[in-house]
């Protein structure tokens, strides 16, 4: 009976020990750098922030000697899903991913956390009452984003007698920064009911996006007067449709966006766009900070909010020649 027991306890404390040994700083204590392994999960390359995002975590990996395994989702939640499946596989130490929605990751993070693997998400939280599933969320502040959006175009029809029509260009269904940018706008327009949101469509976050949804809703609302587009991309894709249609974007038509890349910057420093709100997509450094806290046995912050700005066209043409991005 007491062999039995022996074997019982040994088999249990080998359960444990198979739990603990993936994950980085466990029971075994920091790894070197060059040993460790991070697997990323991107959503996608449909924007130049997201490509500017890509670039600027995988310098920083390289920069700090850590192996980062990256995977890009092409916009789908099945795809990050079979590629985090595919890290727990591969007992990396650290998983880092950038859900493409908010809702439905609560299976696949509870895989990783049986599997003892940290989790770190960056840019975009997910939905889920279990904040054990992940250690740290790195980014932005989306509703404020869309606050700072709504400001802007409070100040700037505060004189108006009449409605202002406003077109939003929404990012992809079920992003957060789709529904908190679209949630801060509201809740600060709402102080002025001349300003409307008289029609609201996804346009994906990509400049196709923005130029097919805008091109659609000019024929049904060819009065509006603002376009708030979710992002750059989709900023720049109404300017080619407010073109096409015979009319001066920035002028006829006012647009607002959020990102602040070079392209839209360029467009905002050529009065083509008005007003934008930034959004950085600089995030490498401070994961590379987060996954070393995590190796180290540290705890790391659970909500790093990125720190950002606003443009106007003065300040964007100030900004121009030193963006990064
Ligand atoms: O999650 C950040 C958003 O995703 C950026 O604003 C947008 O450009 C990107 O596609």
């Amino acid at each position: 009976m007491k062999k039995l027991i022996g074997i019982a306890a040994a088999g249990a404390m080998l359960v444990a020990l198979a739990g603990c040994a993936n994950g980085a700083g466990e029971a075994s204590g920091p790894k070197p750098l060059d040993e460790l392994v991070v697997g990323f999960s991107q959503v996608g390359s449909e924007s130049g922030w997201r490509t500017a995002n890509t670039k600027d975590i995988q310098a920083a990996f390289e920069e700090a000697g850590i192996e980062l395994k990256f995977s890009d989702a092409q916009q789908k939640q099945e795809n990050q899903i079979k590629a985090i499946r595919s890290y727990i596989q591969q007992q990396v130490d650290v998983i880092a991913f950038s859900p493409v929605v908010e809702t439905g990751w609560d299976a696949v993070l509870n895989e990783a956390k049986a599997a003892g693997i940290p989790v770190v998400l960056t840019d975009r939280a997910v939905d889920s009452k279990d904040d054990s599933l992940y250690e740290s969320f790195l980014g932005s502040d989306f509703v404020v984003e869309g606050e700072k959006a709504g400001a802007w175009a409070l100040a700037e029809f505060a004189d108006a007698t009449e409605p202002v029509e406003i077109i939003q260009l929404e990012g992809t269904t079920g992003a957060a920064p789709a529904i908190d940018r679209a949630e801060g706008f509201a809740e600060v327009i709402a102080e002025n009911p001349n300003l409307q949101v008289v029609a609201s469509q996804t346009g994906d976050f990509t400049r196709a996006g923005g130029k097919q949804v805008t091109e659609a809703l000019l024929k049904s609302n060819p009065g509006v007067d603002l376009i708030y587009a979710h992002n750059d991309d989709m900023g720049l894709g109404a300017i080619e449709a407010i073109e096409a249609a015979g009319l001066v974007p920035g002028v006829d038509i006012k647009i607002l966006t959020i990102d602040a890349v070079k392209d839209g910057m360029q467009a905002l420093a050529d009065g083509k766009i008005n007003y934008i709100v930034e959004c950085s997509p600089l995030l490498g450094k401070q994961l590379v900070e987060i996954v070393e806290q995590i190796n180290a046995g540290e705890t790391p912050e659970k909500r790093i909010i990125t720190e950002e700005g606003e443009f106007n066209q003065e300040q964007a043409i100030e900004a121009l020649p030193d963006r990064q991005y």
